[in-house]
């Protein structure tokens, strides 16, 4: 028998994630929002964990992702950080939590990082919010851009549309890209995007891209866990997801399998239950006839806990 031991993954680091830049193995992110989501996540060997704020859409049932709340994200990438072993753990910061003023948005940043334990945090925008990436990021706390689709201002955006598809709009979007490394951004996230204009923009930047919606020219790929599994049988699926299962196909059929045999008498079997000591289920007629009624009350019959 050999003695080595199997050979430990590491666990991910910002700077390791930033080295990847341009490599040949582009980076992988998915999304995970509960501890059991993260330990599939991290088991098959993701990069990246993004406790996304679609946490709102694919686990609360919002429409948007706008209501989610500093104190819901917290609670869930908590969660997924008790998953995780390898992979780098980000938080997103919700709609809100870093545009009112900067002390606020280190505050909020900060406690992904003290509560939750996260590795570093995400947020939304682009030249807009450079000031803002660079307080959180002289704070001591990573920082991962996102712009092009940017779903907490679809209002704003007039729905979820792909971004950057003139030259001028191309233009904007890499002068945001641009502003968001220079403010110390370590990746930034490029949604919905044309694939010639994230291949151009992926070049002209020294911190990694990860796409959704942004073709093969990027540093690395993300999609939501849901997405990716086939979680809902129902509901609009975008065309950049590619489903690698049907978890929730084999779902309702699990389920209905447990509904029709508990409803036929063949759940629970015999293997699924408890027996008593031996001996002890003839005394049961007795002791739970009616003249021993409150006898355990009265102290009569000792209490069993073992
Ligand atoms: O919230 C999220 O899931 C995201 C990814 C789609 C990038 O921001």
């Amino acid at each position: 028998m050999s003695t080595q031991k199997a050979p430990q993954k590491r666990r991910q680091t910002v700077p390791r994630i930033q080295a990847r830049k341009g490599g040949k193995k582009p980076l992988t992110m998915l999304t995970a929002y509960t501890y059991a989501h993260a330990r599939l996540v991290d088991a098959a060997g993701v990069d990246i964990i993004l406790v996304g704020d679609s946490l709102a859409n694919v686990c609360l049932g919002h429409e948007t992702t706008l209501p989610v709340t500093v104190e819901q994200m917290v609670y869930h990438t908590a969660a997924v950080r008790r998953g995780t072993d390898h992979a780098l753990v980000v938080g997103d910061m919700p709609f809100l939590s870093y545009n009112v003023s900067i002390p606020q948005a280190i505050e909020n940043a900060g406690r992904f990082l003290k509560e939750a334990g996260a590795d570093a945090v995400k947020l939304e925008g682009g030249t807009e919010v450079a000031d803002v990436v660079r307080a959180i990021s002289r704070a001591g706390i990573p920082v991962m851009g996102h712009v092009g689709l940017t779903p907490q201002t679809v209002s704003k955006l007039g729905g979820y549309k792909v971004q950057g598809k003139s030259a001028l709009a191309a233009r904007h979007l890499a002068d945001a890209c641009l502003a968001l490394e220079d403010a110390g951004a370590f990746a930034v996230v490029l949604e919905c995007v044309p694939s010639d204009v994230s291949s151009e923009i992926t070049q002209r930047l020294e911190i990694p891209t990860i796409g959704i919606g942004a073709g093969p020219g990027t540093d690395g790929q993300v999609l939501v866990f849901h997405d990716v599994l086939g979680v809902f049988v129902d509901g609009f699926e975008p065309r950049f997801v590619k489903r690698y299962a049907n978890i929730g196909e084999q779902a309702v059929k699990a389920i209905s399998e447990f509904v029709q045999e508990v409803q036929s008498g063949v759940f629970p079997g015999p293997e699924h239950g408890f027996a008593m000591k031996q001996g002890e289920g003839d005394k049961l007629p007795d002791v739970l006839s009616d003249s021993t009624r409150g006898a355990v009350a009265d102290g009569l019959v000792a209490s069993e806990t073992e």
